[in-house]
């Protein structure tokens, strides 16, 4: 087999065989292949695509270049939910103990992120005392024990992806369909899931700023994922405000505490129910999605979440007093108002641009050697639709330094106030399975 013969098959529009996707993700791995070929090919992938069957033989191949985690010793379904981008998300830290209080098992491998916030093992962090670092036999004896644990990133998994998502980014073939979806979903399937629930966003602060191009990403990742043997489903959500109303670290922390406990912004709660009223029902645990859903209101009403919560902070070392009393997170010396500058109705809260202005604070890495600061960040008082009036707050700055003219001037470019009223856009545009 020759790669320029694989590369001139794509080129032309042709199916590659099983045999042809695998040599090309092997032999670029290893190093045989070198960058110039595979970015012809990812060139000819991105302008040829690839059908359904191809898609998912490059994704397998990408699963089985690297290490595999092995979640078998945990009894029952293990579901894993991913959202694709976002700003001021904090669904996972309210979706896995929520879930777990139903007997969801929930095995969670976290990353630091990279972006306007931390990811979620930073917010974690923002916790005295919480810690991930766990040997693989006891993150699953707490699986086991407690329904709920989170580790960091260990191993080499998915090698072949990290090396072709350099070259993507530097060939500008990163906004390709097929190379997306196998890229996500070939982590998620080499971290151990049987079963995974797709967040995928679009608008100002999403990957795919495009609904239709939101559903394709979709309709990609769930037909791999069922392909491989993973029941997968996806439920598109708008993303052109940010989610909730907290951007940062513990800011964000305090947040899932609110929504846990029943008293957090309407769309952050709502899109939790959503998402995890399909992790309870593909885990077996629920008849139906409005069944689930209703459990899961139970567990907020009767504390059982909540609790759930600190139990699993508890287990990993961290001082569950903060559950209770979240003044004890990290706080920012100074809080900074910023004034409406005339009265109307919020038209837009540009979320990637309030995301920035979050990690100008210190809330965010640019990039992978950049400190974080947990306690700084955004919180919004504002969504888009609501009445405001001159002078009254639109959100507050949490920040550690005094001098943040830039910042409170990105953010005034990026909410806009309109004289008429303004329909607030809807949270869930579609669920694909
Ligand atoms: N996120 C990924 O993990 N891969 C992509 O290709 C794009 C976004
Ligand atoms: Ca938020």
């Amino acid at each position: 087999m020759r790669i320029s013969d694989i590369i001139e098959k794509k080129r032309d529009g042709k199916e590659l065989t099983e045999e042809e996707i695998r040599y090309f993700v092997n032999g670029y791995t290893d190093g045989a292949i070198p960058d110039y070929q595979a970015s012809a090919l990812l060139m000819a992938i991105y302008f040829r695509d690839m059908n359904e069957t191809e898609r998912a033989v490059l994704t397998s191949a990408m699963v089985e270049s690297g290490d595999q985690i092995d979640l078998s010793a945990i009894d029952g379904t293990k579901v894993d939910k991913h959202s694709t981008g976002g700003v001021g998300d904090t669904t996972t830290l309210i979706l896995a103990p929520w879930v777990a209080s139903l007997g969801v098992p929930v095995a969670k491998m976290s990353g630091r992120g990279l972006g306007h916030t931390g990811g979620t093992l930073d917010k974690l962090e923002s916790i005295p005392g919480f810690h991930i670092e766990l040997s693989n036999d006891e993150f699953i004896e707490l699986v086991n024990r407690n329904k709920l644990a989170v580790i960091g990133q260990s191993g080499n998994l998915t090698p072949a992806d990290k090396k072709l998502y350099s070259l993507r980014d530097v060939t500008a073939t990163v906004n390709s369909i097929p190379l997306i979806a196998s890229s996500i979903m070939s982590k998620k399937i080499a971290s151990g899931a049987d079963a995974i629930v797709l967040d995928v966003k679009t608008g100002s602060g999403a990957f795919m700023k495009d609904l239709r191009d939101a559903e394709k990403l979709a309709h990609a990742m769930v037909s791999i994922g069922n392909r491989v043997g993973r029941k997968t489903m996806a439920v598109i959500s708008n993303m052109s405000q940010p989610l909730g109303f907290a951007i940062g670290n513990a800011l964000e922390i305090k947040e899932a505490i609110e929504t846990l406990q029943g008293n957090g912004p309407d769309d952050l709660t709502e899109l939790c129910l959503t998402l995890g009223s399909r992790m309870v029902l593909l885990a077996g645990k629920a008849e139906s999605v409005d069944g689930a859903r209703e459990m899961l209101i139970q567990n907020m009403h009767n504390g059982k979440a909540f609790a759930q919560f600190k139990k699993f902070l508890i287990a990993q070392g961290g001082d569950a007093k903060v559950a209770d009393n979240p003044e004890l997170l990290p706080a920012a010396t100074w809080r900074i108002e910023l004034p409406a500058k005339k009265s109307g109705y919020i038209d837009s809260i540009v979320a990637d641009e309030i995301g920035k202005a979050a990690m100008l604070l210190g809330a965010g890495r640019a990039s992978k050697e950049s400190e974080i600061d947990l306690a700084v960040g955004i919180v919004l008082h504002k969504k888009i639709g609501d009445p405001v009036k001159e002078g009254e707050s639109l959100l507050t700055l949490h920040t550690n330094s005094e001098d943040v003219d830039n910042v409170k001037q990105a953010i005034y470019q990026n909410i806009t106030i309109s004289d008429q009223p303004v329909q607030a856009p809807s949270l869930i545009y579609k669920t694909i399975e």
